[in-house]
């Protein structure tokens, strides 16, 4: 599947100008330093003045770490994202939210995987880390239980995690790119635990319920230290 840029729209344009403006300026402070810094080194293919041309982003994204993103029409079988992930690839749709529901997301649409997702896969310890576990759900295919551990860290890291600091530094997708979450998360009611695979792994989610439990990072190099012990304890091949 390919990007078909001439199809978008006055109006997505509008959209995706919209979105990225607010998201960068709510960021500032917010977001972890290394996702700001990366969307600064992506700026010439990825800015607020127009839709990434996802060509473009793979080719800036590819010379430095080797990802490079895979158009896919929607939500993809597990197997088949974490066999992605393996191979450096980072899934994205095209569509674009309307302007009628600029907070409001059923699926994932282009500003969550492209603004969410891809600045942090200039990161090379990230991405790394990324990699690995693609490598890890590869091997365990068939492992039901290997591959609800993986989707967990995944989902507490990768779409929902967070980094130390004064205050909790976002670097999760799902937090980045949703100007609610954003500010979400400083309010009164929300859990922030100290980062711990073992607990993670155990920890059950609801993807349609509202995030409420988060795990603070130290630094992307405890992420990589973590997941290379979870890698020896389950016996997986993942090169280090
Ligand atoms: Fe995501």
């Amino acid at each position: 599947m390919k990007q078909q840029f001439e199809n978008y729209t006055v109006e997505d344009f509008k959209v995706w100008k919209t979105l990225f403006e607010r998201q960068v300026n709510n960021l500032q402070d917010k977001s972890c330093e290394s996702y700001l810094h990366c969307l600064d080194e992506l700026n010439d293919v990825l800015n607020s003045n127009s839709i990434p041309r996802f060509d473009a982003l793979s080719k800036v994204l590819k010379e430095k770490t080797g990802w490079s993103i895979e158009v896919v029409p929607g939500l993809i079988p597990v197997e088949d994202f974490f066999e992605l992930l393996s191979q450096k690839k980072f899934c994205s749709s095209t569509w674009l939210r309307s302007m009628e529901q600029l907070d409001y997301l059923e699926e994932p649409d282009m500003f969550h995987d492209i603004f969410g997702h891809i600045p942090l896969f200039m990161d090379e310890k990230y991405a790394d880390f990324a990699q690995k576990m693609g490598e890890v759900g590869v091997q365990f295919k068939d492992s039901e239980k290997i591959l609800i551990e993986l989707q967990r860290i995944y989902r507490f890291t990768i779409e929902f995690g967070l980094l130390k600091g004064s205050q909790p530094q976002i670097y999760g997708a799902g937090v980045i790119s949703s100007f609610g979450e954003t500010n979400f998360i400083y309010e009164e009611g929300t859990e922030m635990l100290p980062f711990d695979l073992n607990e993670i792994i155990n920890t059950d989610f609801c993807n349609s319920e509202i995030q409420t439990k988060y795990f603070l990072l130290n630094s992307f190099d405890e992420l990589y230290e973590s997941f290379e012990k979870y890698v020896m304890k389950v016996g997986a091949l993942a090169s280090f």
